[in-house]
């Protein structure tokens, strides 16, 4: 497996693989990987010839008092990572290569980057998309993998890739959880062993308003409080917001009429954890 650090050598490499028919697939990341990327790099190298996987923290989306200096970071456990999920090459700029002096342009989706994460991290979602049309351009991946862990960033990277009619497939794939049902993120090791344990709050609400909903209840209102009670039982929880919204659109609605997203955030600590899940209308 290859590492590469310059943009160049990225885009030389990656148009010889062109030139050769093959396909390549790219998977965004900000490092310190698990099994949750470890998915998305299986599932592209299943799906293409050539797997770039791109390990950044990419300072443009840390607002400012976030954890962008905090941000785990070990390149020697990500590329062992990586390559046992199948990548090829491991993409390393520094941030004077992806944003050198003189830097002055940004990607930004309008609307559904308010709410949601947006709401509290205003400048979050330009960074990303901002990033990820560079990895775009400088990788020319056919397909590029998304976690569905961060519901919001899917659907802005997929209104950016139709706006802006980029070639690149944009390949939702499953949240990956630990067994008794976190998420798994990056973040999770920050948190305490008391806060690891109050933190199954997030998917044991939102399980509980899935089951609701299987068994028929279409209330925004009342699904949306099941998943804050439960929240409300972790005394060390802090609610940013508990949201159900139309998906991928991200509008509001007072019932579950198509695809929507029922979606969390909460603090603990300074930790802050997101969750979600998908609620299916099924056909009749
Ligand atoms: O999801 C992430 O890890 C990041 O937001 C991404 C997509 C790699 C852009 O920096």
């Amino acid at each position: 497996m290859k590492i590469i650090q310059q943009i160049d050598a990225l885009k030389s490499y990656a148009l010889s693989c062109k030139k050769q028919g093959k396909t390549i697939g790219l998977v965004p990341t900000m490092g310190y990987l698990h099994a949750g990327h470890q998915s998305l790099i299986r599932k592209s190298a299943a799906e293409n010839d050539i797997t770039i996987v791109s390990i950044f923290v990419n300072p443009t989306q840390f607002g400012v008092g976030e954890d962008f200096e905090s941000y785990p970071r070990d390149l020697a456990h990500d590329t062992a990572a990586a390559e046992a999920a199948g990548a090829s090459v491991i993409f390393h700029p520094t941030a004077e290569e992806m944003y050198p002096k003189g830097y002055h342009t940004y990607v930004s989706v309008q609307e559904i980057t308010s709410v949601l994460c947006g709401k509290s991290r205003p400048t979050h979602f330009q960074g990303v998309t901002t990033v990820v049309s560079k990895l775009f351009h400088i990788s020319h991946a056919d397909r590029a993998y998304f976690g569905q862990k961060d519901a919001q960033q899917l659907a802005v990277i997929m209104r950016m890739a139709t706006d802006l009619n980029m070639d690149t497939i944009i390949v939702p794939c499953p949240i990956v959880r630990e067994p008794d049902g976190l998420a798994m993120s990056s973040r999770n090791t920050y948190l305490s062993a008391e806060e690891r344990k109050q933190a199954l709050v997030l998917s044991q609400g939102l399980y509980a308003a899935e089951k609701l909903f299987a068994d028929g209840e279409r209330s925004t209102a009342f699904l949306k409080e099941t998943v804050r009670q439960k929240i409300l039982t972790a005394p060390l929880a802090r609610i940013d917001y508990v949201e159900l919204l139309t998906y991928p659109e991200l509008t509001p609605c007072e019932t579950v009429k198509s695809q929507c997203l029922l979606a969390v955030a909460v603090k603990f600590g300074t930790t802050r954890l997101i969750d979600n899940i998908l609620l299916e209308v099924p056909e009749k």
